[in-house]
């Protein structure tokens, strides 16, 4: 178990490079399953979220290569089995996408409930419902989902809510599948529409994506193919928020600016100066952030998965702020930890209220998610003194290097190796 030492007091400058996005290589990777040939995955970032994946594939079957540090191969042919092995599955959320892939494959899947970061309960009943309307049946029994189908055919779905997971998950499960699906109320993130196009480059015809209605026309084969991820809009902008939280002055290359649009408005407001170039911002900060209100919405708002990075920015911001998270039910676990440094946020239901402070003091805290742990990092290069992360895997999950990449803008921060327990009856 490592955990991450953080010093405060420095100001972050230089460039930073954006890895894949883990939330689009976690919809990708499975959706080589249905592919007839060897699939290349360009861009893939080297998470451990992509490794469970690939472990996963190699478990079922397929042959998994990384071609090199950011290449992975995937020959899915030999996979013959429509059930996915128990134990990593659990390991992660996005494994809830092998429903979708091994029933659009084999008319079957036998997975796992997924894991993955637990802020909320968050249930799959608009992923069922979406398999349902194609024709399938499924049981929930022992933990596992048993999704299966006679025969699949296109239907129109309308979600009763925005989901990213859904969507995703009837996209796989369409894209074979005879006939017309239509999904309405449909997700438009950025990684949404990087499957569309995957797919697609495969030979599917799925038409739509980024908006709210995704019109998919069901074709009987895919071909291997050679596709590149996009940058990860999440790793960008929580750099984006160090560089602010730190006043510092820091190039984030190799992204999409029209993807960071919401949390480049907000920096905005708050004070901080963001220049947009082709692939790149530069983010230079200020002496005193303004106050500022944030509500997490669907893509094109403001992102859930930067809410928690953003409560540390507005705990340092003149005022008071308030945060209104309207896409998860609950996603407030690390308001206790931010208390630890000294952060004065009360929560009621879905939103928190922020005000401001002088500032944080270092302490000891865990990152009780992937998000939540990023937030750490930023509070604790903020903080005066030590701050020391607990459970950093959750970070590993979906940050590339992310000690390397903060010590190249000049963060003071280590990795500590802590020995596991050792059981007293042992000693
Ligand atoms: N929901 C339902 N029923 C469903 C599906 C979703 O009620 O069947 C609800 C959820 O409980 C939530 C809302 O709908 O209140 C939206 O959930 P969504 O399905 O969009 O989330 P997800 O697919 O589980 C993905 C990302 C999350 C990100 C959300 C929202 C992946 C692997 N995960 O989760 O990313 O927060 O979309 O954008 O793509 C992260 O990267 O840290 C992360 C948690």
């Amino acid at each position: 178990m490592d955990k991450f030492i953080v010093t405060g007091g420095n100001r972050l400058t230089g460039d930073v490079y954006i890895s894949g996005a883990k939330n689009a290589a976690d919809a990708i990777i499975p959706a080589t399953i249905l592919s007839d040939g060897v699939c290349r995955i360009e861009n893939i970032p080297n998470i451990s979220d992509v490794a469970i994946f690939a472990r996963i594939l190699k478990e079922m079957g397929a042959k998994v290569r990384m071609v090199n540090k950011s290449t992975m191969e995937i020959d899915p042919r030999p996979i013959a089995s429509m059930v996915a092995p128990y134990e990593p599955v659990r390991q992660m959320r996005a494994s809830s996408y092998l429903l979708g892939a091994l029933l659009g494959r084999f008319s079957r899947a036998v997975v796992a409930m997924p894991g993955g970061c637990d802020f909320c309960v968050r249930p799959i009943d608009q992923h069922l419902k979406g398999f349902s309307a194609l024709g399938a049946t499924y049981s929930l029994e022992g933990g596992m989902v048993d999704v299966s189908a006679k025969q699949l055919k296109g239907n129109n779905i309308y979600l009763d809510m925005v989901t990213v997971g859904a969507t995703i998950n009837i996209m796989l499960a369409a894209v074979k599948t005879p006939g017309l699906t239509v999904i309405e109320n449909a997700a438009k993130e950025p990684h949404v529409v990087d499957l569309a196009n995957f797919l697609n480059t495969m030979g599917a015809d799925v038409r739509g994506a980024g908006t709210d209605v995704i019109k998919i026309h069901g074709v009987d084969h895919l071909e291997g193919a050679t596709y590149s991820i996009i940058p990860d809009q999440i790793e960008a902008g929580t750099y984006m928020v160090a560089a602010a939280a730190t006043k510092g002055d820091v190039v984030v290359h190799n992204v999409i600016p029209k993807h960071l649009e919401s949390i480049t408005a907000k920096l905005e407001e708050m004070g901080v100066t963001v220049e947009e170039y082709d692939e790149s911002v530069r983010v230079i900060g200020c002496d005193h952030l303004n106050k500022c209100n944030i509500k997490t919405m669907p893509h094109p708002g403001f992102p859930t998965d930067m809410q928690s990075q953003f409560a540390v920015l507005l705990s340092i911001a003149d005022g008071t702020s308030i945060i209104n998270e309207s896409v998860f039910d609950s996603r407030y676990r690390y308001v206790e930890e931010l208390r630890r440094l000294g952060a004065k946020i009360s929560v009621d239901g879905r939103i928190a209220v922020v005000e401001g402070v002088k500032e944080l003091v270092g302490a000891p805290v865990k990152a009780v998610d992937l998000r939540a742990g990023a937030a750490m990092i930023i509070a604790g290069l903020v903080a005066r003194g030590v701050t020391q992360i607990d459970e950093v895997e959750h970070i590993e999950r979906g940050y590339e290097a992310v000690v390397e990449k903060f010590r190249s803008l000049g963060a003071d921060i280590r990795v500590a190796s802590v020995p596991e327990k050792v059981p007293a009856k042992a000693l």
